[in-house]
């Protein structure tokens, strides 16, 4: 917080009005993506916050935890581990159901990715209710992880004010604009 970097970050997240559906203020990360700067800002403040915590495993949620989530694990010399939309990944799966504000849907990990005991951060591009990186804790920790934060991008304030969920830490660099 205070970081002078957060400004230009939250400014180049575009916001699209009534997208997907009426009501919904969309947070677009495609366009902190174009501003090399402000992308680079982005992992930066991870890697420098994650680099020297233990971690070895990168869970990132699909879609959008897929284009943090490897540059982060390649920076800290972690591996990157996907949590996929079901029936994506080829090998056997475990499976964990949540509750989205627009529908339900669940997430899956390849069996065998990680060890138990290993370290596991987890990160998305965006936490609103919250349910999608609780269901992503629950598959880690089903697997033997211990998850040492979830971190996002983007969070409510609410949330981010929690600055927990389901007692995980959880690390937020900006609001919605
Ligand atoms: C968005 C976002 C998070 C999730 C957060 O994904 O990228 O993964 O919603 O919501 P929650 O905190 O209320 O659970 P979305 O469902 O749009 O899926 P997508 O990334 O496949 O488009």
């Amino acid at each position: 917080r205070g970081d002078p970097r957060l400004q230009g970050i939250s400014k180049a997240i575009r916001v699209v009005p009534d997208f997907p559906i009426p009501g919904i203020m969309f947070q677009d990360i495609t366009t902190l993506l174009l501003d090399h700067k402000a992308f680079k800002d982005t992992v930066d403040i991870f890697v420098d916050r994650y680099r020297d915590m233990g971690i070895s495993v990168v869970a990132g949620i699909e879609a959008r935890g897929f284009v943090f989530g490897p540059s982060i694990a390649l920076a800290i010399g972690a591996k990157f581990v996907p949590l996929r939309k079901p029936n994506k990944l080829p090998g056997e799966v475990i499976s964990e159901a949540y509750v989205l504000e627009y529908g339900t849907d669940r997430l899956e990990m390849h069996v065998g990715a990680i060890e138990p005991g290993e370290r596991a951060l987890v990160i998305d591009d965006l936490v609103a209710t919250g349910g999608t990186l609780s269901a992503a804790v629950r598959l880690l920790e089903r697997m033997g992880a211990e998850v040492v934060e979830c971190a996002c991008v983007v969070g409510l304030p609410e949330v981010r004010g929690q600055r927990r969920l389901d007692g995980k830490p959880l690390y937020i660099l900006v609001e919605p604009r």
